[in-house]
């Protein structure tokens, strides 16, 4: 038994997607969200930079002893992996190679789309997670750098995203696909307006989130980290940018929290 907490980042809301699940799963398990909502969007920074920005993310949540890493960010884990484990020596879990298990049982055509960030996408990290699994799959990978912007600004302007939206499902026009990967956590936010306007042919919209509950208990188990069954879990967050609009999110996610502190990373 462990009760050290779980760690878990984005750069900002999107982790909320994963946390919401986590939370129903893990109910005795403490979570410190790290959301860097100040330096967000992460998926069209290069590189150099989002390793600084990743390293700091986990040089504190190492600082705050947690015993297992959730990089809730998927323009993170396409850049650097399995770094958690590797450079800073905590177990981890991303959520592109679960996701690739799964749709190999769900798209019944063999076609399916990534929606995702350009950082994403130019890895191809969901394309060989998916074809690892099954090569004869068509992957259509569309990157839609305008959605987080739209999703992290403070006015969401409703035509504007439902403008980036129908740009990005036109991408899938004429194909066969029948199934829509959420590659970035921030877009399961947005999915009642993408799969209002998705085209007939998309019938399955993945939530990467859900594809990672049975493998993380797993993980978790066979290390025994679990914490004490009988202990109520706490979620703390630390957020670098505006806290009264990330509160707003915890609230629309029906995320309770424990505590939200403004965090200076850098
Ligand atoms: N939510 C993150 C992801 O899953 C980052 C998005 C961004 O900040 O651009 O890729």
């Amino acid at each position: 038994m462990v009760n050290a907490p779980i760690g878990i980042f984005d750069s900002g809301i999107g982790g909320l997607t994963v946390l919401r699940q986590l939370i129903k799963q893990f109910p005795n398990e403490t979570f410190i969200y790290v959301g860097d909502s100040a330096r967000a969007p992460w998926g069209n920074k290069d590189k150099a930079l989002l390793s600084i920005y990743n390293d700091q993310i986990m040089t504190f949540l190492k600082s705050k002893g947690c015993k297992f890493i959730v990089v809730a960010c998927n323009t993170s884990q396409s850049y650097f992996g399995d770094r958690a484990s590797q450079k800073f020596n905590i177990p981890s879990i991303g959520l592109i190679e679960p996701t690739g298990k799964r749709i190999s049982q769900i798209s019944t055509t063999k076609e399916v789309a990534i929606f995702a960030t350009d950082g994403t996408i130019k890895t191809k990290s969901y394309e060989t997670a998916i074809l690892r699994e099954d090569p004869v799959t068509i992957v259509h990978n569309v990157p839609c750098p305008k959605l987080v912007p739209l999703i992290e600004s403070k006015q969401l302007i409703l035509e504007d995203l439902k403008a980036a939206i129908n740009e990005y499902l036109d991408k899938l026009k004429g194909t066969h696909c029948d199934t829509i990967v959420y590659g970035c956590s921030h877009y399961p936010i947005i999915h009642p307006l993408i799969k209002s306007y998705a085209p007939a042919h998309i019938k399955y919209f993945i939530d990467p989130a859900t594809c990672i509950v049975a493998p993380m208990k797993a993980q978790i188990n066979a290390l025994n980290l679990s914490a004490d069954p009988t202990k109520k879990g706490e979620i703390h967050f630390h957020v670098s940018g505006d806290i009264a609009q990330f509160k707003s999110a915890c609230e629309q996610f029906e995320v309770p929290i424990t505590s939200l502190n403004k965090v200076t990373l850098d």
